[in-house]
């Protein structure tokens, strides 16, 4: 394909969402303060909001500030619960038992902390009616969908398979973003169960979901500097989402030590476990991670009861800016990632995407 049409793709999609580059702040639950969010849309790209753990209020307060800071666009994003989980006490007491040599003693009930009312926030969503709004963990259920597209807002469906891709077009969605397995966070498979086993990277995957549907496809895990942009684009993609390689900006108030580590994390070093929520995710490879997943430490609770369980070590790390207690997510790319500010890091890709592509 010309890199004219390369362009002419991505140029089409910035248009349709009122972009003046195709480069997009990942939603990141727990990491796209709205001064983040602000920084990325006034450079031109999308700002983002991972709002999982965030009550409508917070919502609303976040949509308020975005707002006030710039008339960029910007999409608020919600995981898709699953069922509540079966529960196991002694598993969950050999859980408790293990972190308690990594921070502080883990209540009994520390594991029944539950996330924010998902149909709640959902309303907040459509009441802040932001232009985009995204699914991760699964799809939205037919009845918000219709009354998203009734407010005119787009859904775009995070996906990490081809099938998945297929059953989100099929249910509606505007746009895939297809996240390869070289991703920080979360994988955000809809069936957890299959979520090791199905781990494919971008470069397979981009040209196999853009063949597979009709819609755009953004591309999303381990793009970190222009060299990833532009090949993203050129495998298909109508736009570049940067999670990771937003991280290191002063803008994301990231603890310090996990901010340096980042830095100087090569993509071995990195691992997809379960040991922080049950949920795989890909994380620095950090002694917590290395230990937790070593053969005969006990096996993590399923989502969201290890996330409870592990709450605990998680804030007395991050207070003590201990990495190796701090859930330190990171993409393959982390070492791309540069310590500037977030308007800076997007001008930066756009340019050195640009010279790649002309
Ligand atoms: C700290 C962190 C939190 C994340 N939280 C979410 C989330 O709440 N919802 C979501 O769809 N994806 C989440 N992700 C995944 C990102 O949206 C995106 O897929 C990923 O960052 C892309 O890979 P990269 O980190 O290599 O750029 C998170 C990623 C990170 C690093």
């Amino acid at each position: 394909m010309a890199v004219a049409e390369v362009m002419a793709r991505a140029q089409a999609f910035c248009a349709r969402f009122g972009l003046r580059l195709p480069i997009l702040l990942a939603p990141m639950a727990g990491a796209c303060p709205a001064p983040l969010a602000i920084a990325v849309a006034n450079a031109g790209g999308l700002g983002s909001c991972g709002a999982l753990l965030m009550s409508p209020e917070q919502i609303r307060a976040w949509v308020n500030e975005v707002r006030a800071g710039t008339s960029g666009p910007f999409q608020l994003n919600l995981w898709v619960p699953d069922p509540p989980p079966e529960r196991d006490r002694a598993r969950e007491d050999a859980v408790r038992a293990f972190l308690a040599t990594w921070g502080p003693a883990v209540p009994q009930d520390a594991g029944d902390a539950a996330p924010p009312d998902f149909a709640a926030q959902c309303e907040a969503f459509l009441e802040t009616a932001p232009p985009v709004v995204s699914s991760v963990m699964g799809l939205y259920p037919p009845e918000f969908v219709a009354r998203l597209k009734a407010r005119g807002i787009a859904w775009w469906a995070n996906i990490s398979t081809v099938a998945e891709a297929v059953a989100a077009e099929a249910a509606g969605a505007d746009v895939v973003v297809a996240q390869g397995m070289e991703a920080g966070g979360h994988r955000g498979c809809f069936d957890a169960s299959r979520a090791e086993a199905e781990m494919v990277g971008l470069f397979a995957l981009m040209p196999a979901v853009v063949d597979a549907v009709r819609i755009p496809v953004v591309a999303t895990g381990g793009i970190a500097d222009g060299r990833g942009v532009a090949a993203a684009l050129m495998l298909g993609a109508s736009a570049a989402q940067v999670g990771t390689g937003f991280l290191r900006a002063p803008e994301a108030k990231l603890a310090p030590a996990w901010a340096d580590a980042l830095g100087r994390t090569r993509p071995e070093d990195t691992r997809v476990s379960r040991v922080f929520s049950g949920r795989p995710g890909r994380s620095i490879a950090t002694d917590y991670v290395r230990a937790a997943t070593a053969p005969g430490a006990p096996p993590p609770a399923p989502y969201p009861v290890q996330r409870g369980l592990t709450a605990g070590m998680r804030a007395q790390g991050t207070k003590a800016d201990d990495i190796s207690r701090i859930q330190a997510w990171s993409g393959q790319s982390a070492a791309l990632a540069r310590a500037e500010p977030a308007g800076e890091i997007v001008a930066r890709l756009w340019r050195e995407a640009q010279t790649l592509l002309t």
